[in-house]
């Protein structure tokens, strides 16, 4: 009887202690509220589609900035110098980023599987029109990134400034205009300032050469090519949506 009783104290002080735990760990988790935290990129910083950066008190608050902004899917915080970064897609590869001490990745709950995580097939990949390229989730070719519906489609609305690029493929033949010897920047400062005809894709080859164009892989699927020799150093860049 005795022994049987001492049992189930001992059960009830488990159960009790199991609790505590619990609560311990779950009241850690609502102060990242409706965030989850990624700890590859902790102690790290990389500038990739940063949308915006604010002081703000402690990490909680930089979950609620980005929760504020539609277009944020994840955003890195510096306990130290108390910075916080917004950024429109999922950080995925830690090994492009820097080392900077003391910071803190959260991802917003849209940001698993989304836009520039990390994959291993395209099953990986939960955006609508996006695959698995290079170990990261991607618009498949012809479709925009659009921050706002958070989605790769056909835009209604282009961006003036983000482009996204697909390494060593190319519209042939296709292009519009051609400009030489310009940048990257000055390529993307072309395209949207085009008024004559809308600009909606651009190639960069051979790190100077820059050609527009006003179709997308999806108006001519039969001219999509891939640079197998990597002869040209050329990307294919797609203009976003606004
Ligand atoms: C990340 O690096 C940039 C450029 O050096 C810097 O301005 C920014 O404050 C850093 N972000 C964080 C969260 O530390
Ligand atoms: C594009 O337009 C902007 C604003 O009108 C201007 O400042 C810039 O020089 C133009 N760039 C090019 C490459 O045409
Ligand atoms: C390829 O082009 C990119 C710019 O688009 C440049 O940064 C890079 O250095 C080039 N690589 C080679 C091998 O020329
Ligand atoms: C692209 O521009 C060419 C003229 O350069 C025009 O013939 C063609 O219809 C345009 N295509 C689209 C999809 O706007």
């Amino acid at each position: 009887m005795d022994f049987s009783i001492s049992r189930w104290i001992l059960a009830l002080l488990m159960s009790l202690l199991w609790i505590l735990c619990h609560i311990h760990v779950t009241s850690s988790e609502i102060i990242t509220a409706n965030a989850v935290v990624r700890h590859n990129f902790a102690n790290k910083n990389d500038t990739y589609r940063m949308l915006w950066s604010a002081k703000v008190r402690a990490a909680p608050f930089c979950v609620m900035e980005c929760a504020r902004d539609i277009e944020c899917a994840s955003a890195l915080y510096n306990k130290v110098t108390k910075i916080c970064q917004g950024h429109s897609v999922t950080l995925g590869n830690p090994a492009v980023a820097f080392d900077e001490p003391n910071t803190q990745y959260f991802l917003k709950p849209f940001g698993e599987h989304y836009i520039g995580d990390s994959c291993a097939t395209t099953t990986d990949c939960w955006t609508i029109n996006t695959e698995c390229r290079q170990g990261l989730c991607s618009c498949l070719p012809g479709y925009s990134f659009s921050p706002k519906t958070q989605e790769c489609k056909v835009c209604d609305q282009y961006d003036n400034q983000n482009f996204m690029a697909i390494e060593n493929h190319f519209l042939s033949k296709s292009n519009v205009e051609e400009f030489s010897p310009v940048t990257v920047e000055e390529c993307i400062q072309l395209c949207v300032n085009r008024t004559d005809y809308l600009c909606v894709t651009f190639e960069f080859w051979l790190s100077d050469s820059c050609a527009l164009q006003n179709v997308t892989v999806l108006d001519l699927p039969h001219k999509w090519f891939e640079d197998k020799n990597l002869a040209f150093n050329i990307s294919h860049y797609q203009r976003d949506c606004a």
